[in-house]
Formats: C-alpha cells, sequence, structure tokens
C-alpha cells in the first residue's frame, strides 16, 4: 500500500523564499565574499547588557518570566515611553523580537479575506505573514522615491482594509518617513478605522535627526520595537509591543501559548540596554551611509537613505535578479529587490559592514554597473 504523503498545510503554498534562498545558494559557492546582504548590525552587544544577561543566568533567572514579560523589564520600558512622549501608561507586552510581535499581532487582529496595506518596498515578514492567515496584502507602490503618499493610500483602501503596516525607518529602502508624511498616512487611517502597525524597530538609525513615530498621532497604533538593531542582540530575541489593550491583551493570550514568553534571563538585560548609549555606532552607520550614497550616486539612480543601514539602487539594465547575479558571481553578496517588492528593478545593499568591505563592494559594483546598462 503506497505510503499516504507527508501532512504539509495549503497555507504553506502562500510563503515563497526563493528568491532569498538563490542568493544564498549562489553565495555558498563563494570563498571570501563581500557580504552586503547582511540585516544586522556588525558592533556587538553592550558590555553591560551581557553582564546583566550573564548575572541573570547564574543567579538562576533561568525559568518562565509571566507571558507578558518580567514586571521590571516592562516598567523600564514603559518609562522609557514615557521619557520619549511625555505620557505612556498603557500595557507593555514583551516579545520574542519584532517578529514574534507581528506574528502574534497578525494572528489577534486579521481574518481571512481581510486586506492590509502595506507600502511596497516592504520588510519581507508582512507579505508572507499577511498571507499565511488567508488576509491579503494590498500593495501600495511608493516608487521611485518610497515617499509615503496619502493619496495613494486612499486609493487602495476598499471595505475590506483592516489595516496599515507603516516601517519607518524603513528596510530595504532606509527612508524615514517625516511627521507629516505620517500624519497625512494616519489621516486615512482615521477616516477608515483601520489598525496601524507601526514597525519601528530602526528607530535609533536615523541620520538627519530623531524619526518621527506614529504613535503619538492615533489611538489606534499598535507599536513594535525591538532590540536586535539598537543593541546588535538579534540572537537574544527580544521585542516588545505597546497598544490598544484589547489588542495586547490578546495578544498576551496568544503568547501564552505560542512563545509562552521572551527569553527570560535576556529579559532583565532590556533595562541597560534601554539606557545604553549607542552614539557612537550610529554616528559609524551615518558615515557608512555617506560613503555609500557617495560612491553609488554617479553611477547609479539611487535615493539617499537617511535610516536604517541599506540603500535600494535601481538595478542597471532593468532587473534587479539579473544585476544580483552578475554582483554574486563578481563577488559581491546584495540582495534582488523582489524579494522586497513587487516590482523586481532595483537591489538591496546592506551596509552593516566596515569601510573595508564598502569600498570593495563599491569598487566592483561601479565596475558592473559601466558594463551592465
Ligand atoms: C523592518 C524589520 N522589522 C522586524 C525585523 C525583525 O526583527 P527581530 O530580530 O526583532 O525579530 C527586521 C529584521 O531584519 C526588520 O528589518
Amino acid at each position: 500500500m503506497a505510503e499516504p504523503p507527508l501532512p504539509l498545510a495549503d497555507r504553506m503554498q502562500c510563503i515563497d523564499a526563493s528568491g532569498i534562498r538563490k542568493v544564498f545558494d549562489l553565495a555558498a559557492q563563494l570563498a571570501d565574499p563581500v557580504n552586503l546582504s547582511i540585516g544586522q548590525p556588525d558592533f556587538d552587544v553592550p558590555e553591560a547588557c551581557k553582564r546583566q544577561a550573564i548575572d541573570a543566568i547564574l543567579a538562576g533567572r533561568n525559568k518562565y518570566t509571566v507571558t507578558q514579560g518580567d514586571a521590571a523589564t516592562r516598567e523600564a520600558i514603559a518609562e522609557s515611553l514615557r521619557k520619549e512622549f511625555g505620557a505612556f501608561d498603557g500595557p507593555v507586552l514583551v516579545t520574542s523580537g519584532v517578529s514574534g510581535g507581528l506574528l502574534l499581532a497578525f494572528l489577534a487582529t486579521l481574518n481571512p479575506g481581510d486586506e492590509v496595506l502595506v507600502p511596497d518596498p516592504y520588510f519581507v515578514m508582512y507579505k508572507h505573514l499577511v498571507r499565511l492567515l488567508g488576509a491579503r496584502p494590498v500593495f501600495v507602490d511608493t516608487y521611485p522615491d518610497f515617499r509615503l503618499r496619502a493619496d495613494r493610500l486612499e486609493a487602495a483602501v476598499t471595505e475590506r482594509t483592516r489595516m496599515l503596516v507603516l516601517n519607518s525607518p524603513a528596510n530595504p529602502t532606509g527612508v524615514v518617513y517625516t511627521a507629516e508624511e505620517l500624519n497625512a498616512a494616519i489621516d486615512v487611517a482615521r477616516r477608515h478605522g483601520l489598525l496601524v502597525v507601526s514597525d519601528e524597530i530602526y528607530t535609533a538609525f536615523s541620520y538627519e535627526g530623531p524619526a518621527a513615530s506614529a504613535w503619538p498621532m492615533y489611538d489606534r497604533v499598535l507599536l513594535l520595537r525591538g532590540f536586535s538593531k539598537t543593541c546588535a542582540m538579534t540572537g537574544w530575541r527580544l521585542g516588545y509591543c505597546v497598544g490598544p489593550e484589547p489588542i495586547v491583551s490578546a495578544m498576551t493570550t496568544l503568547q501564552q501559548y505560542t512563545f509562552v514568553c521572551a527569553p527570560s534571563p535576556f529579559q532583565a538585560a532590556i533595562g541597560v540596554g534601554l539606557g545604553t548609549d549607542v552614539a557612537d555606532h550610529i554616528e559609524t552607520f551615518r558615515r557608512r551611509r555617506d560613503l555609500i550614497y557617495e560612491g553609488l550616486k554617479e553611477r547609479f539612480t539611487v535615493e539617499k537613505p537617511s535610516g536604517a543601514f541599506y540603500i535600494f539602487p535601481e538595478a542597471p539594465g532593468g532587473s534587479g535578479t539579473a544585476f544580483v547575479r552578475k554582483a554574486i558571481e563578481a563577488g559581491v553578496l546584495v540582495i534582488p529587490g523582489n524579494v522586497f517588492s513587487e516590482r523586481d528593478t532595483h537591489f538591496r545593499i546592506a551596509y552593516a559592514a566596515d569601510t573595508g568591505t564598502i569600498e570593495r563592494g563599491l569598487e566592483v559594483l561601479n565596475r558592473l554597473a559601466a558594463t551592465h546598462a
């Protein structure tokens, strides 16, 4: 008798990792690649955070915390929000990274058939998580300058629209929305009663002054922030979510049956992480941003990013995939734009790398641009 097939849910059809996998397959063949594909800082976790986590482990704080996160940790987060926004008294949920927060937020709020406005280009997780739940991402094109335009958002709203996802500073474009742009987008959300999920994981990486936050603009903002980028602790899996009480409460119930809690000894380091001054790192990243932008702007059509650690130039020859293949063959790892977009016209460079690596990458990319038009 033939064996029955292994169970794989239909929803797995919603997820397509092929674009990024192709890049990594090609990259695996390279001996010493110039790696400009990595979305994490190249500095290490602040010493004081490491010490706090080690002390917590040695002191036996290795058990579950309460689902919503250790009380002192939540209070440290609330205090940082009070300092930033003048007032804050809502519930805080400590999550397993912003990724964990995104999954819980979408699980808690989306029904099959619901529509979610996603400015395009977008962080790749939004599209797949929304589709996993049977909801529909509605992409709102922001080319060529990646600015948020309220009229385009408005035009995309239907009676099924439930949510607007914002990400500023943005991955993969490095755009930071102005307060006016955010306000105009929030006005659209307010008019239609939409929930705004504001992914502000890169908020510290803003090079022309503090990044505006959607949080104080509207009472239906679910704010997601994390420590992966600011404190370079991508492997520690720490983030938090604040927002309307019924939604944070639903997310907490879901966390109880999924993640249970964010990693407990690492939660102990959040208070220290929030108090750590990362200004020197940000200044280093600002200089790298200048280096990469100045190094690309003659031969590439490219917007100057003001935040995060990505830049998103147009691919010479018109195809992101074709240009990235050439770049990888020449030893430079970058990611085709269609991983982050419904278009395949650009490519993403992550400049979380030292000056030497960025310069080697620039040299190769400029040489290719000269021959690949
Ligand atoms: C825009 C954005 N949101 C969320 C995440 C996920 O971060 P975390 O490590 O906190 O899950 C990333 C990681 O690259 C990101 O770029």
